[in-house]
């Protein structure tokens, strides 16, 4: 099986700016599930949520997981919600280096905007922590958390190479 690193947490806690860091430290690619997502639709994420619901949402952000991970290895930035279907949980668990990237709500709030993020609009942070926790928790095999982008880059690029 082809070794990936993963990233999943909350929206807004840096999956992307961190996952990005991290595969230049590693000498990976980088895929954005959520750019994946934008490209194959031809649609931004607030008008798919809008315009297709968000069960069409998830139906190809699950076809884009599940693709990505039978693909080369690569540093994954999944989207908020890659936890909330029970077939991607299943997929994670089976991954090797999967990283939760569990940054304090207070600090994630000072930094994310709701204009992009669909499901924000219609729950809090606080909500979607409660709802997702336990499934980033059971879907992680490693949890990072307190530092700057640079700093949580280094220390996944040091799980990937202990791992
Ligand atoms: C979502 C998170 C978003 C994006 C979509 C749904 C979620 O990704 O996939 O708006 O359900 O939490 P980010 O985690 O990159 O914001």
């Amino acid at each position: 099986m082809t070794r990936h690193l993963i990233l999943i947490g909350l929206p807004g806690s840096g999956k992307t700016t961190v996952g990005r860091l991290a595969a230049e430290r590693m000498g990976l690619p980088f895929a954005d599930c959520d750019t994946l997502i934008q490209r194959e639709t031809g649609m931004t994420i607030p008008a798919i949520f809008a315009e297709r619901g968000e069960p069409y949402f998830r139906a190809v952000e699950s076809r884009i997981l599940a693709a990505l991970c039978g693909g080369p290895a690569q540093v994954i930035a999944t989207g908020g919600g890659a936890v909330v279907a029970e077939e991607n949980r299943k997929l994670l668990k089976k991954q090797q280096t999967v990283v939760f990237l569990d940054r304090k709500i207070g600090d994630i709030a000072r930094c994310v905007g709701n204009r992009e993020r669909p499901l924000l609009r219609q729950y809090t942070l606080e909500e979607l922590a409660r709802q997702r926790r336990a499934w980033y928790l059971d879907c992680a095999g490693a949890v990072v958390s307190d530092g700057t982008a640079e700093e949580l880059a280094a220390e996944i690029a040091g799980i990937w190479r202990k791992a």
